[in-house]
This record gives structure tokens, sequence and C-alpha cells, in this order.
């Protein structure tokens, strides 16, 4: 006999209400729980939407224009031949210079929205440097930096230049 329901399996099988409501709530629940799941883990591989300068060392110093700093507080440096990013952060008419190396064990970090990361295990800190998340206790480095009229120049860890 024939079933009456609505509510048919892909198959063409009658299913009863309440088994269709199990499986289908069963379905988006999994659905956004992934979601939910994949977006908070991407998060954190996620790199910040943020200007890059990218310039050349003159023996260990490089010059960047205050004038990049003109439309954001945030600049990260690329050097070219240098094992590390830096980060320099504009606080009116302050600067501060970062080297983005993970204090844990070395590793490049990565910038996030609201600071850096390390994608080797895990260390996640400020946007000023600190620590937030271990393994990595010490917070980031502070480069040497002096200011000028019109440029920024700032002092490189000479032993990570690559050969
Ligand atoms: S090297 Fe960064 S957490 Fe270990």
């Amino acid at each position: 006999m024939a079933s009456d329901t609505p509510f048919k399996t892909k198959g063409g099988q009658a299913m009863d209400r309440r088994d269709f409501i199990k499986k289908t709530c069963g379905t988006c629940a999994a659905i956004s729980l992934g979601t939910l799941l994949s977006s908070t883990l991407l998060d954190s591989c996620k790199t910040a939407s943020v200007g890059v300068y990218k310039t050349t060392a003159t023996g260990n110093l490089i010059t960047v224009p205050l004038s990049s700093f003109a439309a954001a507080e945030f600049k990260l440096v690329r050097i070219q031949g240098y094992g590390y990013d830096i980060g320099i952060i504009k606080n009116q008419s302050d600067y501060t210079a970062l080297l983005l190396m993970c204090t844990h064990a070395g590793q490049a970090l990565t910038k996030t929205g609201s600071g850096y990361f390390c994608p080797m295990h895990g260390s996640r800190f400020s946007e000023t440097g600190a620590v937030l998340k271990g393994p990595a206790t010490d917070p980031l480095q502070h480069l040497k930096i002096k200011k000028d009229a019109t440029n920024l120049i700032v002092a490189l860890d000479p032993d990570y230049f690559m050969s």
C-alpha cells in the first residue's frame, strides 16, 4: 500500500514526519557546526590585508619613507635577502619596529587581523609584540629605529641576512 506522506527519500521511499525532521535537522546542525569550526580555524590562517613595503637593506639598515604611513598606522616591511618581515607601528609621532620572528623557535610570523601568528606551533602575539598564546614566552624583539625629516631608519639584526 502506498503511503500518502509528502516526505520521500532520494530513492522515492516514503518517510514519516519524525524521520524527516531527524534527518534534515541533523544535516543542518552538521553543516552549521562545520561552517563555525572552519571559520574559527581559518581565522588563525588569515593574513590581514595590510600594505607591504618592499625594500633592500644598505648594510644592516633599511629606510622607510614616513609618507608610507599617510594612509595606515601599520606597515609590513619586506626586505630582499632578509629572513623576516618587519612590522612598523605608528602611534601618533612615535614608531615601533618589530622583528617578526617567533621567539619560541625562530619561525617567521604571519600578520593576522589583530597581531601575529606562528604557523609552526601556534604562538600568537599582539600587534605590539606581547605574547598572547604560547608556547612562546618572550615578546617580539624591538628593533632600533631613528627618524629624520622624511624617513624612518631601522637597524636590522645582521644575523638574519640570508647568504
Ligand atoms: S616557533 Fe613559533 S611557536 Fe614554536
